[in-house]
């Protein structure tokens, strides 16, 4: 995520629309000292030939976003499709013509020293220009952890919380100094988690294969967006299970998700090749759809896009409304 940001860009903070270099907050900030804060991580992909900005499921996103900060006791006083209309007002004030993240984080923004958890919370949401977050065309190495996942009980994985990803930024610095491209985390049992910042699947013996949401990994979007795919596309059902790290050595194919890498093939665990160490077909073919959904390609999944713009190229809106719902 190195890319230089602009201070000029237009932000959402504090109920309205400013520069960034105007979006401050206090060094006593709760959320800065404890973690106690939730974010969202949102894609936004511009398709050329339609002249378009498509933003990738954000009724999912917000909704997820509101869900999980119920678990730190923050209300966010907006609707999901209120927040969805302030991302797309967001973006055409920054005359985005390029693929986006967007980021939107609600904090306990109290100023005080002290962890209680009061009631004073506030939220921004910032988008920016971002090409690609982990370059996968020739798949990746990625290498198991010796950071063990942290647990529901300790701090929920399944929310964005940001204290929680010092877990995720303690493996991926690790994994990234020892030569690999992405760590893969083990929970306490010693099952496979996912990655630092995205789930895993792995194809075995014919069958698509994920943790379960049980075994301590975010609930992805992507992750749902691709069990979607592959069952409609592809006739596969997806396996939602423990998995052994050894599996990970024998499977036929393994693939990351998430929202900032897209699909991205993993070709070599722990220094062993995955198969014959090139990418595999169902990875290739799952990869093309996502990039062909997420642009506004396939009509059936034109229901995950918000068009920035109105649909004024050649996919509109109407033909196919926004998702209301996660599942
Ligand atoms: C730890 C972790 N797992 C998985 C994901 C993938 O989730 P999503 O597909 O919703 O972006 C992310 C990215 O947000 C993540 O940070």
């Amino acid at each position: 995520m190195k890319q230089d940001v602009d201070p000029n860009l237009i932000v959402y903070f504090g109920e309205q629309f400013v520069p960034m270099r105007e979006a401050r907050i206090g060094i006593l900030t709760h959320a800065l000292h404890y973690g106690t804060g939730v974010f969202e991580g949102i894609r936004a992909y511009w398709d050329e030939a339609a002249h378009e900005l498509y933003v990738m499921r954000p009724m999912a996103h917000f909704q997820r976003w509101k869900q999980n900060c119920g678990i730190l006791h923050i209300d966010v006083p907006l609707l999901p499709k209120d927040l969805c209309g302030i991302t797309a007002e967001l973006s055409r004030r920054n005359a985005f013509h390029t693929d986006l993240y967007i980021r939107p984080l609600a904090y306990k923004s109290a100023e005080r020293v002290g962890v209680a958890i009061d009631d004073q919370n506030a939220f921004f949401i910032a988008a920016l220009p971002f090409g690609e977050y982990l370059h996968s065309d020739s798949g990746l190495h990625a290498g198991v952890s010796s950071w063990r996942r942290i647990d529901d009980n300790a701090i929920p994985p399944r929310a964005k919380i940001c204290g929680a990803y010092v877990n995720s930024a303690l493996a991926s610095d690790d994994a990234r100094r020892s030569g690999f491209d992405e760590a893969i985390l083990l929970n306490e049992s010693g099952h496979v988690t996912e990655g630092a910042t995205c789930n895993l699947f792995m194809l075995r013996k014919g069958r698509l294969i994920t943790p379960a949401a049980s075994e301590n990994v975010l609930e992805g979007i992507t992750r749902e967006s691709i069990i979607e795919l592959a069952q409609a596309e592809l006739g596969l059902e997806t396996l939602e299970r423990p998995v052994d790290r050894s599996e990970l050595y024998v499977c036929d194919e393994l693939f990351l998700t998430g929202t900032a890498v897209g699909l991205a093939p993993v070709v070599r665990v722990d220094h062993r090749p995955v198969a014959d160490g090139a990418i595999g077909a169902t990875t290739r073919r799952l990869r093309q759809l996502y990039f062909e959904a997420t642009h506004g390609h396939l009509r059936a999944y034109r229901k995950w896009l918000l068009p920035v713009y109105g649909g004024q190229g050649a996919h509109k809106q109407s033909e196919a409304p926004l998702e209301t719902s996660v599942a």
